[in-house]
């Protein structure tokens, strides 16, 4: 469907966007994207909305999400920010569309505690499928309250993001965005599931203990021995968008991924 995968698959990967050689699990191309404050919080408990982008990171927001088939946020990010997270250009909308795809990707979600309100935007606006991963001790209750506004996915006891992802690729979801917040961008990043990370840096500092930061604690792949690879850096007005490539996926794509935008 979209401008990554086609490309990747002709770039020394298996049919499924997979690295050819040892055989690894199917999940989709996945892209973790970010905005955060000069000293990396994502959020501020004292301002609703903090602007943490611009209209024309919006804009290519927009682009990147026009390109993949499913976006994920942590059911916290649902709860405190009610995204819509719809492709919201007429253009990119006709464009998926006359390719027969949904004009917005499939939401999803994930919760521990199936706390999610059925009349949130992510569930109600869009007219896209939305599929909300949950424990299973809370399946019955979390199916009970959204099984009218979405799909609601046994998970296991414990939620991988590992098990998602290979979900989500069953489902032929091939291309995914992660859209935060910090849990789950920790959670992708430490179980080494990102392909590439688009890391947005607003001119402005939260020095607030209690908001989020862009991750939580954890062990990350990348250390002085596995360097990230810094695949651009681009201002976009007052912004700056890194784009690192994390993965061997990734690293073959990058300029398919570069020509793409
Ligand atoms: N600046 C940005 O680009 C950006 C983007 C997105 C979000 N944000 C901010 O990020 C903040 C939220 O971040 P966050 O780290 O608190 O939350 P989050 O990552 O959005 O969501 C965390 C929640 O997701 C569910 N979850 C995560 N991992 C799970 C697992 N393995 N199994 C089952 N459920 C799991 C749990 O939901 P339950 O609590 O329902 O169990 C958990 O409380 C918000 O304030 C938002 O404004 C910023």
């Amino acid at each position: 469907m979209n401008r990554f995968a086609p490309r990747i698959v002709t770039l020394g990967m298996d049919r499924c966007g997979s690295p050819k050689g040892p055989r690894m699990a199917e999940r989709p191309y996945t892209v973790l994207s970010c905005g955060m404050s000069i000293d990396g919080y994502i959020d501020s408990p004292a301002i609703d909305r903090l602007p943490l982008s611009n209209d024309a990171d919006f804009d290519r927001v927009d682009g990147v999400r026009a390109d993949c088939d499913a976006i994920m946020v942590g059911a916290a990010t649902v709860r405190n920010d009610n995204p819509r997270l719809l492709v919201r250009s007429p253009q990119r909308r006709r464009q998926r569309q006359a390719l027969g795809l949904p004009v917005s990707p499939v939401k999803v979600t994930v919760t521990n505690t199936g706390r999610l309100d059925p009349c949130a935007p992510f569930f109600t606006v869009g007219g896209v499928d939305k599929l909300v991963y949950c424990a299973t001790a809370v399946v019955a209750a979390t199916r009970e309250r959204l099984s009218d506004v979405a799909t609601v996915i046994d998970a296991g006891a414990a939620v991988s993001m590992r098990w998602i992802a290979e979900d989500l690729h069953r489902r032929g979801i091939t291309t995914l965005l992660v859209e935060g917040g910090g849990s789950v961008h920790t959670q992708f990043l430490t179980a080494d599931l990102a392909d590439e990370l688009q890391l947005v840096v607003a001119p402005l500092f939260v020095g607030d203990p209690q908001a989020h930061r862009f991750v939580n604690e954890g062990t990350f792949p990348w250390q002085p021995g596995r360097r990230a690879h810094l695949a651009e850096v681009r201002q976009i007005g007052d912004v700056v968008l890194l784009r690192y490539a994390l993965s061997a996926r990734s690293a073959y794509a990058e300029g398919a991924l570069r020509e793409a935008r």
